[in-house]
């Protein structure tokens, strides 16, 4: 029995009373994108179970420790997505968006799917925002992609963000690199991890993110790609910084990021929070298109985790857009009453005004009650004399004022004028606040 009213570990449940924080966040994050050009796409929860092997690759610990993979009834491997970018770039390939003008953005909201330790921070399906673009190989990309995941986090009052930054070069210069790796692990063999040892011939990057102690340890002190990067990597790495420098973002060099998926080549960065938690990471996957395409087309990207990003907002008292609630409650006595109000939330409801009448058959005092819960903005109530003269008594429940309304039309332009006045105070506020500030 427990099993069927508990959610599996490493989940969460959203509840209403809280939904319009999620909301909030992700229409901050998918507004500020579609200004930069981004428009959402939406693919599958899963995918073929090689679509992961090849994009994020077989030695990183997603693929091989962490992938919700099943086969299904008809026998093909099939993997829940732990991360966006591969499902994003497999949808625009498959649809030849990559034919038209580049270069091609994309945003998206999705769940991901991990099978990790779970704990503060990390979670088995956790949320992503995140941002693809394909057919941009200047720096200028690069600056612009980061200059986006700052602004998101920005515009949503979190504060003492920093932006951790680094190069991981091409394929050309790795080369170099990864020989320079295998001899310092080589060295060290006999204290590694089991994957680890794996990892040592076929791709000595990936110990390096280990998230065993022991290899993390070892890792600390391995040599760093930044000291084998070519001319070009170099050069690009350069420009990234001095636009970064330029538009005035802030930025710290941090020679020990990775990034645990191995698409990555060139710009890789991290966004962190000031409890160390990280909030968003991404980068450059100029071979990703190609690796699963056969066609050159670089790409680069970020995605930030939700649940992260609720945890620290909250954390830092940040402020959420509210939801707007009930406007009017009807309140009736009577099965004629019941009906006049239905048919008046129906009419109201169509002009997108929020209201709610009985649909339990409560008694009038317990209908005035769960309109109090509700937190309705405004009451009615109609009985038999309402319904012969048409006349009823709106009452504002924050001031308790109460005025005549009429039963009819006039009664959606009263509504409407009230929640316009509300507005328009608030602007004045604004307007005030800004002038007060100087
Ligand atoms: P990632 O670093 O694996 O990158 O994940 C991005 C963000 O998702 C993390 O910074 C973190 O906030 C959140 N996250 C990751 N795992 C968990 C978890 N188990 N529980 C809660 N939050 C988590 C990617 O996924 C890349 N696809 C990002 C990217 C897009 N790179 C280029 N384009």
């Amino acid at each position: 029995m427990e099993l069927i009213t508990q959610a599996p570990r490493g989940t969460q449940d959203v509840l209403p009373q809280d939904s319009y924080r999620w909301q909030h966040i992700e229409r901050t994050a998918l507004s500020i994108a579609r200004d930069f050009g981004f428009r959402e796409i939406r693919t599958p929860v899963f995918e073929h179970t090689n679509l992961f092997q090849r994009s994020v690759g077989e030695t990183t610990d997603v693929v091989q420790k962490e992938m919700y993979t099943f086969e299904d009834k008809g026998g093909r491997s099939i993997t829940l997505r732990p991360e966006g970018t591969a499902g994003a770039t497999r949808a625009v390939l498959e649809h030849g968006l990559l034919n038209g003008a580049l270069p091609v953005k994309v945003s998206y909201v999705t769940s991901c799917y991990r099978y990790e330790k779970s704990q503060k921070g990390r979670y088995r399906e956790f949320h992503q925002f995140g941002v693809e673009c394909f057919g941009a190989a200047a720096p200028q990309a690069d600056a612009e992609t980061i200059s986006l995941a700052l602004l998101i986090l920005k515009t949503l009052g979190l504060t003492g963000v920093s932006l951790h930054i680094n190069s991981i070069g091409c394929p050309t210069c790795r080369a170099r690199y990864h020989e320079a790796l295998r001899g310092y692990f080589e060295e060290r063999k006999g204290d590694l991890c089991e994957t680890c040892l794996g990892r040592l011939e076929r791709n000595p990057m990936r110990i390096l993110d280990c998230k065993s102690p022991i290899c993390g340890r070892i890792a600390a002190d391995a040599p760093v790609m930044i000291q084998y990067l070519c001319d070009d990597c170099r050069d690009h790495f350069t420009a990234v910084k001095a636009h970064l420098d330029a538009a005035g973002l802030e930025y710290q060099l941090d020679e020990h990021i990775v990034r645990g998926l191995d698409y990555y080549t060139r710009t890789v960065f991290e966004l962190v929070a000031e409890n160390g938690l990280v909030l968003a990471g991404g980068g450059r996957y100029d071979g990703l298109v190609e690796e699963m395409s056969g066609m050159a087309q670089p790409g680069l990207g970020f995605a930030m985790g939700l649940e992260r990003l609720l945890m620290v907002m909250e954390e830092q008292g940040c402020s959420f857009a509210e939801d707007t609630g009930c406007e009017l409650y009807l309140v009736s006595m009577g099965a004629e009453a019941a009906q006049r109000c239905f048919t008046i939330a129906t009419a109201l409801r169509e002009g997108g005004v929020s209201v709610e009448c009985d649909i339990v058959g409560r008694s009038l005092k317990a209908q005035m009650k769960y309109a109090d819960k509700l937190g309705a903005r405004y009451t009615i109530v109609v009985g038999d004399n309402e319904l012969e003269t048409g006349v009823a008594q709106l009452k504002d429940m924050k001031t308790g004022a109460v005025e005549e309304v009429r039963l009819d039309d006039s009664l959606y332009t009263t509504l409407y004028n009230k929640s316009l006045d509300r507005q328009l105070a608030g602007v004045a506020d604004l307007f005030q606040a800004v002038s007060e500030q100087g």
